[in-house]
Formats: structure tokens, sequence, C-alpha cells
């Protein structure tokens, strides 16, 4: 087959945009380091305020940068065998799982501490959305991509969800933390924001990184020409399966 030279230029952009969202997930996870740590005093666990500053790192690795790693890991390892790249996707959502239930547990210490009432804000409740679809699409992907013993035609009816979700959650996720960087700065440093303050600058720049860190994840996992392609052996063993599952399936002349 002859190769397109636009497709393959095309092609060879691809380690330039997936180096770029590496370069914009790290200065996120920097900067947020930074500001909790050396403008709002670091980390600790003990009821304080350093407890929360514990919130916004874990919640800027888990739901902004582990999740939009794992989302590439089909553009990134185009030639591993695609059981491997699923469990390597669900194995990056799970360590990512961990960091939000941990800055998830420090805002809720934090503010059963202080006495401050809960699920107040528009933040917390677009956040506790955001991480009740987080769970539930990571169990329910579990359960029909990895699980042995689902049906092709289940699989192949549940897959375009799975990425609609799968990118809406993302999506939502950075949304959140937008509003959460600006409700903390309207918190800590309402009477000097205005003045364009180093730490609202910092702060404001975060939200900007986030930004393009998400755009740039959508534009690579939206362009069709990067996507996988299965490999012809991926193909015979899926026809081999949709083979084997539609045989058993209850309304197959066969399973009958
Ligand atoms: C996707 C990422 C995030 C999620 C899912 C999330 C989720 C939440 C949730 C559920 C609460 C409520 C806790 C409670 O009521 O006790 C909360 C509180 C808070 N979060 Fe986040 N958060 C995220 C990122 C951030 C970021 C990046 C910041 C930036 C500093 C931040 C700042 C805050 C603040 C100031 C509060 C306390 C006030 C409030 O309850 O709204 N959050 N967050």
């Amino acid at each position: 087959m002859e190769s397109n030279p636009l497709e393959e230029h095309s092609q060879g952009l691809l380690p330039w945009f997936i180096a770029a969202t590496q370069i914009l997930g790290l200065a996120a996870v920097i900067i947020t380091g930074v500001w909790m740590g050396y403008y709002q005093g670091g980390f600790g666990w003990d009821g304080s305020s350093l407890e929360f500053n514990v919130h916004p790192l874990c919640m800027v690795i888990g739901m902004v940068f582990l999740y939009g790693d794992s989302i590439l890991v089909y553009r990134v390892f185009k030639n591993e065998s695609k059981t491997t790249v699923k469990i390597l996707h669900a194995a990056i959502h799970l360590i990512g799982l961990v960091a939000t239930i941990v800055g998830l547990i420090s805002v809720f210490g934090y503010h059963s501490a202080q006495n401050i009432p809960n699920m107040y804000s528009l933040h917390s409740w677009c956040g506790i959305i955001c991480i009740i679809l987080f769970c539930v699409q990571w169990v329910v992907g579990l359960i029909f991509f990895l699980f042995p013993g689902m049906s092709y035609s289940l699989r192949a009816c549940y897959r375009p969800l799975h990425v609609y979700f799968g990118l809406g959650i993302f999506i939502l996720a950075i949304g959140t933390s937008l509003l959460g960087i600006t409700e903390k700065l309207l918190f800590s440093i309402s009477d000097t924001y205005s003045k364009f303050v180093a730490e609202g600058v910092l702060a404001n720049v975060l939200g900007l990184v986030l930004v393009s860190f998400g755009s740039t994840v959508v534009y690579i996992v939206t362009r069709s020409e990067w996507k996988r392609v299965s490999s012809p052996e991926e193909e015979a063993l899926s026809m081999h399966f949709k083979t084997l599952t539609e045989r058993d399936s209850p309304d197959s002349p066969q399973g009958s």
C-alpha cells in the first residue's frame, strides 16, 4: 500500500504533542506544589490549613495529570498488545484514584477539625460529581473491558459511552480545579489579589496551564489519524472472540 506523505508528517508530530502534554502536566503539578508549599506554608496532616494544602496537590496529580496520562496511553503505546495497554490504562487510573482519595480525606479532615461546613460550594458539588463519575467509570470499564466473558457486542455498545464519559469527566475535573483555584484565592488573598501579587499571578498561571494541558490531551485523542490501529493478530483474535461470544448468546440460533 502507498503511504500518504501528509499522514506520515502528521504521525511525526504526535511525539511532540505528547511531550508538550508532559511538560504542561508536570508544570501544573510543580506550580501547585510551589503555591501550597511556599506561599501557603507547606504540608501537614494535623487538621490545620497545612492539611488542606494536600488537597489541591493530590487533586491536580490524581484527577488531572494522571487522568490525562491514562487517556494518552492508547496513543503512546501503539505497538504494545491491546491487553497490556488496557491494564496500564486501568493501573494509572487506580494510582490517580488513590491520590484523589487522599486529597479528599485531607479537605474533609481539615473542614471537620476547623468546624467549617462541608459541601456548600459549587466547587465541592462539581468535585463530588466528578469523583463519583470517575469511580463508576472505572468499575464499569473494568467489568466491560478487562473481565473475560463479556460479549463482543456489549463491549462494542459500551465503548462510545466509555470514551464520551472519559473525556467528559476529564474536562469536568479541569473546570472543577479552576473553580477551586478561584475559591482558594478569594479565601486567602482577597485583599491583595487585585494588586497583581505574585501568589495571585502564579495561581492564574496554574489555571492557564491546566486548561492548556486539558486541551492538548483532548486534541490528541480526538485526531482520527493518531488513533490506535489494531494489528492483524488483534483483528483476528477479536473476530474469533466475537464468533465465540455470539454463538453462546441467547438470541443466536446455536445458543438457543
Ligand atoms: C478535580 C479536582 C478537584 C476536586 C474533584 C475537588 C473536590 C473538592 C470537594 C469535594 C470539596 C469539598 C470538601 C468539603 O466540603 O469538606 C473541595 C473543597 C475545596 N477545594 Fe477542591 N477539588 C479539586 C481541586 C481543587 C483545586 C485545584 C483547588 C485549588 C486550590 C481546590 C480548592 C478547594 C477549596 C478551597 C475547598 C474548600 C472550600 C469548599 O468546600 O469549596 N480544589 N474540593
